[in-house]
């Protein structure tokens, strides 16, 4: 099998797992504070190690990591409804990784998929095992359906830090400037931390956190990259700061404001780097 087709196998692959980490955090967010929570957020955890591993792999076969988010199964009513869409996701996943372990003969390829497929197999049982305890503790959907200006304003926050996590991440992938990768990484980390912020946020204040992104730049120099990031930093920045005057719950306030500082950073970081990448040519 050649370069290109196992490429097309993997981004597969990693399609599936970005669609398996938004349909898990829906749910973590959805259920609100709690052990099941907790758990089921670590199980995203160990998707994004295994999204970026796959990554990592299409990049070194001379491949494009792809941003498009595999299918998701995210109807049902009750927490054990979903527990049961979760079990049937990583059935989906077990499948497809049974399948391409098959068809790939790289030796190193086949192992990282064998060490994948092994932790979709765990989840599976914990998923099975969710079932039964969301049923037995009544576990609840704890969002309401305030839809207020508000709201839509942390919701538009979520779409931004959605839409950066995978754009710094698909830099990190693609840049050849090692500084750079590390602090696209970084910064990739911390949008993370803000879109869980916002999420949690909005289900507090009796809303539902829209998890959707916008357009990923894919930009492939690093000079072009920086400066559309820097743009869009510059630009969130001054929202978030306008968005912080406009609100009455000092809380809220607070969040919008440390968002505002992190994005302001996240400027500056990124404004150094591009003039070190300008003056290397
Ligand atoms: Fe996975
Ligand atoms: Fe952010
Ligand atoms: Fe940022």
């Amino acid at each position: 099998m050649d370069n290109d087709k196992i490429v097309t196998l993997l981004n597969q692959d990693l399609e599936g797992e970005h669609g398996a980490i938004i349909q898990y955090l829906t749910h973590v967010y959805a259920m609100g504070e709690g052990e099941m929570a907790c758990e089921i957020e670590a199980l995203a955890r160990e998707e994004m190690r295994h999204l970026d591993w796959l990554a990592e792999t299409i990049v070194e076969l001379g491949g494009v990591p792809s941003l498009k988010r595999g299918a998701m199964r995210m109807g049902g009513k009750t927490v054990a409804d979903w527990m049961g869409n979760n079990v049937l996701l990583e059935e989906d996943a077990i499948n497809l990784y049974g399948k391409h372990i098959q068809a790939i003969d790289d030796p190193q390829i086949k192992r990282l998929l064998k060490r994948i497929l092994s932790d979709e197999e765990s989840h599976h049982g914990n998923f099975q095992h969710f079932v039964g305890k969301a049923q037995k503790e009544g576990a609840k959907d704890v969002r309401g359906n305030r839809t207020d200006k508000v709201v839509q304003t942390l919701n538009w926050g979520i779409e931004h830090e959605y839409t950066v996590i995978l754009q710094y991440m698909f830099q990190s992938y693609m840049t050849t400037n090692k500084e750079a990768k590390k602090q696209l990484e970084d910064q990739a980390i911390n949008e993370m931390q803000h879109l869980g912020w916002l999420a949690e946020k909005i289900v507090d204040i009796s809303a539902s956190p829209r998890i959707e992104y916008a357009e990923v730049d894919q930009s492939t120099r690093t000079a072009d990259m920086l400066r559309t990031d820097i743009k869009i930093e510059q630009e969130v920045a001054t929202a978030y700061d306008r968005a912080s005057r406009e609100v009455e719950d000092p809380d809220l306030r607070k969040l919008l404001i440390r968002l505002r500082d992190h994005e302001v950073y996240h400027a500056a970081v990124f404004s150094d780097l591009l003039k070190e990448e300008e003056h290397q040519g």
